[in-house]
């Protein structure tokens, strides 16, 4: 537990994040339940559009559906900033639970992504799981989201259910892509709600 802590906080602190932990929230080994998938709302001259939503494929596999269109390459020029919100405990999300910045966006969300990068660039058809990734339309027939869980992401967490905004930014620092995500942290022997 000490070792698997303390990789959890040389991660936070390697990324140059800010946050303001509520240490009260238990933390432990987890599974990553996604519940949902979308675009932001506000999407106004982005090169890497997120045409993407999610649809109950069973009652424990949700799919991720749609298309990913990028007008300029998708590279190590672009800049990550990863903001979640969690829920709060009498409902409504609190923003500012963590946020995350990276710059090398492609190069990073492979490394963070592990093995869920090569299954997703897969279901989209892709033709390359190396960065960059070329100009075009990538459209998939449904990504299963649990395929999400092999991935290279800190093995411990604080339970709880969070949105995840994922923002890109140019080498201006304008927006130039975003989507959120709504997942759930929650031990390995509970059950998605
Ligand atoms: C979108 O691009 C146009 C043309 O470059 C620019 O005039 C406008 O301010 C941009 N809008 C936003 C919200 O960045
Ligand atoms: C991508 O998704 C958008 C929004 O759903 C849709 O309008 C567009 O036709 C799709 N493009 C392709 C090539 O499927
Ligand atoms: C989903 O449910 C089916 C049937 O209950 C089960 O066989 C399968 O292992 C479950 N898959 C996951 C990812 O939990
Ligand atoms: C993070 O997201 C929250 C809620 O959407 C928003 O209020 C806040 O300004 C965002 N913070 C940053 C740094 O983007
Ligand atoms: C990604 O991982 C590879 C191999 O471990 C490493 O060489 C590279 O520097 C990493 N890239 C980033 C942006 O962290």
């Amino acid at each position: 537990m000490i070792i698997k802590t303390f990789g959890l906080i040389l991660f936070f602190s390697l990324s140059e994040s800010k946050n303001n932990f509520r240490p009260n929230l238990p933390l432990g080994e987890y599974r990553l339940v996604i519940d949902k998938v979308y675009p932001c709302g506000s999407r106004i001259n982005h090169s890497v559009q997120f045409n993407i939503y999610s649809s109950k494929k069973t009652s424990n596999i949700t799919e991720m559906k749609g298309n990913i269109t990028f007008l300029t390459p998708f590279n190590d020029n672009l800049a990550v900033d990863i903001n979640f919100s969690s829920w709060g405990s009498t409902g409504g999300w609190i923003p500012n639970y963590y946020i995350f910045r990276g710059k090398k966006a492609c190069s990073n969300l492979r490394n963070l992504t592990g093995n869920s990068w090569f299954t997703f660039v897969k279901a989209f058809n892709i033709p390359t799981d190396r960065c960059p990734i070329p100009v075009d339309t990538y459209i998939t027939s449904g990504y299963d989201l649990t395929k999400f869980e092999d991935n290279n992401l800190p093995k411990v967490f604080f339970y709880g259910k969070y949105k995840v905004v994922v923002r890109y930014k140019n080498v201006e620092n304008k927006e130039v892509g975003c989507m959120v995500s709504e997942i759930n942290f929650i031990r390995p022997w509970e059950t998605p709600i």
